[in-house]
């Protein structure tokens, strides 16, 4: 094995679910308990603002009984290792990237602990609840959470293609690949070259196109597969 020297990691709930942070899909999943569009869509929060900011407030105060796993602390470590050449791109609004040491994270799908202005689009950061008095102290307007909700643009696409098309591996972790366009990054880096890499429990939507699946749970098999890049690098010094 070469060490790459442009590394693309894709992160998706299964990473945080080791942790105690519930997935979106499958039993016990997020969506199960709920129909996606009232929550997640900007036609949701104009119909109920006060269901959809309870929603993210129950997730919101959840976060502080979270810690990252070794999944976490691995992608960290990976990243003050091989230093700018690590893109970690995440569809997961917790700060569990952050709290396990990661230097750069890129949330495609928001954060949870932000809050944006309808109005003026000013973010700013939120630990507390939101509800339908919470108003923005720029401008007044209402202040939502900084949320990626279907139908919405994901945030960063720029930079994440520019990432996509320079790298040589390309890893997905924990992520049931059903949603795009994250769901598309696998091909796209695969035609650009990149070797592509899967960590799962399972088999996913889009296994086929990755060179090869580890199985288990994250906080096992990506520590190992970090342990390995860290040592090929070692025997080429
Ligand atoms: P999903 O809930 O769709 O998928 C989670 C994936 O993680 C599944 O494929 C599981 O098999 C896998 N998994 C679970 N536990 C794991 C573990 N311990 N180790 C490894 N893998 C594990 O979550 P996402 O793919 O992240 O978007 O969902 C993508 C987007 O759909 C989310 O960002 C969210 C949602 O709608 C928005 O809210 C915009």
């Amino acid at each position: 094995m070469k060490t790459p020297s442009r590394l693309f990691l894709l992160t998706g709930a299964g990473v945080s679910a080791e942790s105690g942070v519930a997935t979106f899909r499958g039993a016990g999943g997020l969506w199960e308990g709920h129909r996606i569009e009232e929550v997640a869509s900007p036609e949701g929060f104009a119909a109920n603002p006060a269901l959809v900011q309870r929603f993210y407030n129950d997730r919101r105060r959840l976060l502080p009984t979270a810690s990252p796993n070794p999944a976490h602390l691995a992608i960290a470590r990976l990243q003050r290792e091989f230093p700018g050449r690590v893109t970690l791109v995440t569809q997961n609004v917790d700060d569990l990237h952050e709290r396990g040491g990661s230097p750069e994270v890129v949330h495609m799908h928001g954060e949870l602990l932000k809050a944006r202005c309808v109005f003026c689009k000013r973010v700013r950061d939120w630990s507390g609840d939101l509800d339908e008095e919470t108003r923005c102290g720029d401008c007044g307007g209402q202040l939502r959470p900084h949320i990626v909700w279907f139908g919405e643009m994901p945030l960063a696409l720029d930079a994440i293609f520019e990432a996509l098309g320079a790298c040589d591996l390309f890893a997905a972790i924990g992520t049931s690949g059903q949603v795009y366009p994250a769901a598309g990054f696998v091909e796209m880096a695969s035609r650009h070259g990149a070797r592509c890499l899967e960590f799962n429990l399972e088999s996913t939507a889009t296994s086929p196109h990755f060179d090869e699946s580890r199985t288990g749970p994250a906080s096992r098999t990506v520590p190992a597969w970090v342990e390995e890049l860290l040592e090929c690098q070692d025997a080429e010094a």
